[in-house]
């Protein structure tokens, strides 16, 4: 992800999510954020998907993955998810989080077949509705399935 990428993301972070990030907050990432990885998947010349995750230390921390409603269900998701923890690993990240919705069954049907198991449950985690957060692990980047 590039800053002249921002214009689509931010068209997208709002179509996907109910709280979503502003463009400070992209740019941050992008432009100051050293630990900060962010891809973006285009097709066609458009950007329909983007994704990112913090390394620490060799932890991959994931922070938002997302495809244009518009093509979604027609595989980019799985093709945005092992970019990150093939970019993920490459950079020494052995193991990778994130959080996801509990009635998000769509990605988290995604990021099980990317070897990610709950391993726990933040109460109450999303401001907009209280609905807790299911945190996954993948324990094993070196064999992404
Ligand atoms: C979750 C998301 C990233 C998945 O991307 P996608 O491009 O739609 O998904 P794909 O077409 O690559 O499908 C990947 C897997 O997701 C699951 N999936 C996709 N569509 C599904 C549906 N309608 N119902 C149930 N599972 C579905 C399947 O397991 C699928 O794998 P399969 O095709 O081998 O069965 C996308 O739907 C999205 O951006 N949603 C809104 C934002 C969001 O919720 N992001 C995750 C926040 S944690």
């Amino acid at each position: 992800m590039a800053l002249q990428d921002i214009d689509p993301v931010l068209v997208m972070e709002r179509l996907c999510f109910a709280t979503p990030w502003s463009r400070e907050a992209f740019i941050g990432e992008v432009r100051d954020n050293e630990c900060a990885h962010y891809l973006v998947g285009e097709t066609a010349g458009r950007v329909v998907a983007y994704g990112g995750f913090w390394r620490v230390l060799d932890e991959g921390h994931i922070t938002n993955v997302a495809v244009h409603p518009d093509y979604q269900g027609l595989g980019y998701g799985k093709i945005l998810l092992d970019a990150l923890l093939r970019r993920a690993a490459e950079l020494g990240v052995v193991s990778a989080t994130l959080e996801v919705r509990e009635s998000n069954f769509r990605a988290i049907r995604l990021y099980e077949k990317f070897g990610f198991e709950p391993a726990g449950r933040r109460k109450g985690y999303y401001a907009d509705n209280g609905e807790d957060a299911i945190i996954m692990w993948q324990r094993d980047l070196e064999n992404i399935p």
